[in-house]
């Protein structure tokens, strides 16, 4: 199976527009190592020619013409674009639909939770059945493996995790089951497995084992502090109240990985405020030492 990072930033990418925190600033004026990113999206593929497009975030077009495999050309009009599925319903990893709007229909997995969401408080799935019928939705089921018919040779399992709804949800409050989900992706020819998780709050010893027996793992890689938003001055909210899962710290994500066997371990869905986007700072080493990666827009993996 071939994964693309197209997108490695969380909300808001790298820099952020509006923001001038130390990485934000720093990159700007050309003083900080880093790399520029934007939000959070993956595209997966078998054959390397159809590709199923997880979450679908705003930078979606600079994403698409970034990689070329995904504008084929067979036709006047022509995407590589077979599916899309979406861990949520954020606004980072579903606006991109509005952008695909020339392409409709597309053909959408999401869970009850967050097509409810996108049905109501943000209701792409209304306003876009104006544009040549829409978006068709498949319904994801929790704990049920499904196949997309452009990628036969892969095998997606939906986890329920814990996080948060969007503020516009109607159950921002109260969250269920499918508010937010992960992926376990199975290539059914070479076996090789993916576990994608770009939102995870918590993990529990059932995911434990789960994570332990893929190949590699995308993981949740937003803030290196639970407080860093507090810390760099930016927000109030922590993210835990995120449902984001710190790196730094006891019961940390590093501590997790540390717990796992030797696979691939990389950090996606990264914050701006994040210190591990400074490739020069202690963080970025201790990552290293660790053997966890950061991904990077364009990053490739093959499993
Ligand atoms: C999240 O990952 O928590 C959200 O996407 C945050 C946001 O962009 O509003
Ligand atoms: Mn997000
Ligand atoms: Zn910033």
């Amino acid at each position: 199976m071939f994964v693309q990072i197209l997108g490695s930033a969380a909300g808001g990418g790298f820099p952020q527009w509006n923001c001038n925190c130390e990485n934000c600033a720093g990159f700007r004026n050309g003083s900080l190592r880093a790399q520029a990113r934007t939000q959070s999206s993956i595209a997966i593929s078998d054959d390397g020619v159809n590709w199923v497009l997880c979450n679908t975030s705003p930078d979606i077009r600079a994403q698409l013409q970034s990689f070329a495999p995904m504008q084929p050309g067979r036709a006047l009009r022509d995407t590589g674009i077979s599916a899309i599925i979406l861990m949520d319903s954020q606004i980072d990893h579903t606006t991109g639909l509005l952008m695909l709007r020339e392409g409709c229909p597309h053909q959408v997995w999401c869970t009850d939770m967050v097509h409810e969401d996108l049905s109501t408080g943000f209701p792409l799935f209304n306003m876009l059945t104006h544009w040549n019928g829409g978006l068709s939705w498949n319904r994801i089921e929790l704990d049920q493996s499904f196949s997309v018919p452009a990628c036969p040779n892969l095998r997606f399992t939906p986890l329920p995790l814990r996080s948060a709804a969007p503020p516009y949800s109607p159950h921002r409050f109260d969250p269920h089951p499918g508010d937010n989900i992960g992926l376990i992706v199975e290539d059914l020819n070479t076996g090789g497995k993916l576990f994608y998780a770009p939102g995870l709050g918590k993990v529990d010893a059932p995911l434990l084992e789960i994570m332990a027996a893929s190949d590699c793992l995308l993981v949740d890689g937003t803030l290196w502090d639970d407080d860093e938003m507090q810390r760099r001055g930016v927000g109030t909210r922590t993210g835990r109240e995120m449902g984001h899962l710190a790196q730094n710290g006891p019961g940390g994500m590093l501590e997790v990985l540390e717990q796992l066997p030797t696979q691939r371990k990389v950090l996606i869905h990264i914050n701006n405020t994040n210190p591990i986007l400074d490739e020069d700072s202690p963080q970025r080493a201790e990552l290293d030492r660790r053997e966890v990666e950061v991904a990077y827009d364009g990053m490739s993996i093959v499993l």
